[in-house]
């Protein structure tokens, strides 16, 4: 599927209908001029992994550093992408996944969904040691709240807690903001591994923590849309002067080749892994 969305009723090459967030209910003012769908970030995300290389780096590592993940709880599981890839044929896979958007792409797995719980972790109701291995992939819950969310792993978890979080010596804010220059981003550059280490306890540290690099692939479509998105998530004014420089920047950054344009930001991954048993 190719990012952006050109309209809100157009389809992407594989005919899917284009994703958008649910409307508004404020009627636009008249003299505004008219707004292109926003993007859902979460879909765009998805999008981006479905064509990026995440998966295949990641599952090597953790497969090394859990090898048996047994029955697997995949908080903030998104799409799916990266759970489907390490779940275990004939283990239960269960997704912690609040998004509609998401639960929606885990349900067109078919036959390999995993049994979604449709809330946030605070929320979610699980049984004590419910699942050998535990995981949180991207989740904002180890930089919002890291301890009582280790917690909450730990109990859920007999034998493994893994966390995904971004290494990247830059930008995390959006998937995106790496292709973006720090004046506009205006975000913390510091690798969210270290930030999330800070702030766990010395008790609290994980057993291992390895490193890969891998890259956010975007296929693009079309540069209007994925413009005014982001301009939309820096908060920038609808006649802020930047629009129009951000969307130069996004055509000069695009990539074009045999597969088509496409946006590409790289990135680290860092797992870390507590052990329990
Ligand atoms: C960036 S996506 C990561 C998806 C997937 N784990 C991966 O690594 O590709 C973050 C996911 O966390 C979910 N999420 C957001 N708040 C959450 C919460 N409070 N509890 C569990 N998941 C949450 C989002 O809906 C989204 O699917």
């Amino acid at each position: 599927m190719l990012i952006p969305f050109m309209r809100p009723a157009a389809r992407g090459i594989a005919g899917a209908r284009l994703p958008t967030t649910s409307p508004g209910t404020t009627p636009p003012c008249p003299d505004s001029p008219p707004r292109p769908p926003t993007i859902d970030p979460l879909v765009l995300y998805a999008v981006g992994i479905d064509a990026s290389d995440y998966v295949s780096r990641i599952v090597p590592l953790v497969q090394r550093m859990v090898p048996e993940i047994g029955d697997l709880l995949d908080i903030g599981a998104g799409a799916g992408q990266l759970g489907r890839a390490l779940r275990r044929p004939g283990a239960a896979w269960t997704a912690v996944e609040p998004a509609a958007a998401m639960r929606s792409r885990l349900a067109g797995l078919g036959d390999a969904r995993p049994r979604v719980v449709p809330h946030g972790w605070e929320s979610a109701s699980l049984a004590a040691k419910s699942h050998d291995t535990v995981l949180a992939a991207n989740t904002s819950a180890p930089f919002q709240a890291p301890a009582a969310f280790l917690d909450r792993c730990r109990s859920w978890a007999r034998r493994h807690v893994v966390w995904i979080v971004p290494a990247q010596h830059g930008p995390r804010g959006t998937c995106l903001s790496g292709c973006l220059p720090p004046e506009w981003h205006g975000e913390d550059e510091r690798p969210g591994v270290d930030v999330v280490l800070s702030r766990l306890d010395p008790a609290q540290q994980p057993d291992a923590v390895v490193i890969t690099p891998w890259t956010f692939v975007l296929p693009v479509g079309g540069i209007e849309s994925l413009a005014e998105h982001l301009a939309e998530r820096l908060a920038w004014a609808p006649h802020d002067p930047r629009r129009r420089a951000l969307r130069a920047h996004l055509v000069a950054q695009c990539r074009h080749d045999a597969r088509g344009s496409r946006l590409e930001v790289a990135k680290a991954a860092a797992v870390l892994v507590w052990r329990l048993a």
